[in-house]
């Protein structure tokens, strides 16, 4: 792509830390104070990637990724799709040993980390100790003078959450990210099922160019032409832009977490590359 094709685009965030230190409820209160479903009357469909727009209109992408193995399996895969990690820990708890992998995955993905120190509102919580130890790690948050960014929250209040989104807007920012949105769309598959009613659905995060029905998509060792698109309220959509997570049905077959997908120009083209993976 040129530079001057390329389009400023949403930050794609993955949420990790250790067992029960916070992140579904995380996930939880982002999705109900969303905008977007807010519009709609609330989230109805549960999906591995959802769209958030916060107040001020910006917009960011989570995966909702079942923690650490999915993030491995994507990176083995060599799916790069996260460009921050939000790494939740519990501040009436201690930095657990899936905190440290946790932290050893986005380090080695070179993802910037915002850490969000969590269960504030709990009377044994200690968010300052958690610095500390992070500080004996060699990780300084800001607080702390150094130039990774935290915020103290509690997923179950709501405290400071949007602080904490406000952020990663601004870690997001430094990384001046950007696609080109004119283009055949390619990204990466999150999720995929096979749904009684409706086929193979496969969750999508488009990276570059924009998706649209009647699309020839190759993912993997499967094809097919895009029948429909739903975003995660299971609103049909007619078209999805780089960082918008997306369901997908019309592909011939159950695509895998990490499978790379593109358009193709034409379905022919599309079938004879499929059938010879
Ligand atoms: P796993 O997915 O099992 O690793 O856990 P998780 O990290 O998703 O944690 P989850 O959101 O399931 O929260 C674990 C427990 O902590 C639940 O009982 C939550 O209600 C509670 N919890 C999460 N966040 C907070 C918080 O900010 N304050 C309080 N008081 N409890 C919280
Ligand atoms: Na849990
Ligand atoms: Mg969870």
């Amino acid at each position: 792509d040129a530079p001057e094709d390329l389009e400023a685009r949403a930050p794609i965030v993955t949420v990790m830390g250790h067992v029960d230190h916070g992140k579904t409820s995380l996930l939880d209160y982002i999705r109900k104070e969303n905008v977007i479903a807010g519009e709609s009357g609330g989230i109805t469909q549960h999906i591995g990637a959802y769209g958030v727009q916060l107040e001020n209109g910006q917009k960011i992408a989570f995966l909702d990724t079942p923690g650490h193995e999915a993030f491995t399996a994507m990176r083995a895969r060599g799916a790069q799709v996260t460009d921050l990690a939000i790494i939740v820990i519990a501040a009436d708890d201690d930095i657990m040993p899936q905190t440290k992998e946790a932290i050893s995955h986005a380090q080695a993905a070179g993802v910037p980390i915002v850490f969000a120190i969590n269960k504030i509102d709990r009377p044994e919580a200690n968010p300052e100790k958690i610095k500390e130890r992070l500080a004996s790690m060699n990780l300084l948050v800001e607080d702390w003078g150094g130039k990774i960014q935290s915020h103290d929250i509690s997923a179950k209040t709501g405290l400071g959450v949007k602080e904490l989104l406000e952020k990663v807007i601004l870690e997001a920012e430094i990384l001046e990210l950007k696609a080109n949105p004119n283009r055949l769309a390619s990204g990466t598959v999150v999720e995929a099922f096979l749904d009684k009613g409706r086929g193979y659905v496969s969750t999508v995060l488009v990276q570059t160019g924009t998706l649209h029905v009647g699309d020839y998509v190759l993912a993997g060792k499967n094809s097919g032409k895009i029948k429909a698109m739903q975003d995660e309220r299971g609103k049909n959509v007619k078209e999805a832009g780089p960082s918008t997570p997306v369901s997908i049905l019309g592909l011939d077959g159950a695509t895998q977490a990490g499978d790379k997908f593109s358009v193709l120009e034409d379905e022919r083209e599309a079938k004879d590359i499929a059938s010879k993976r």
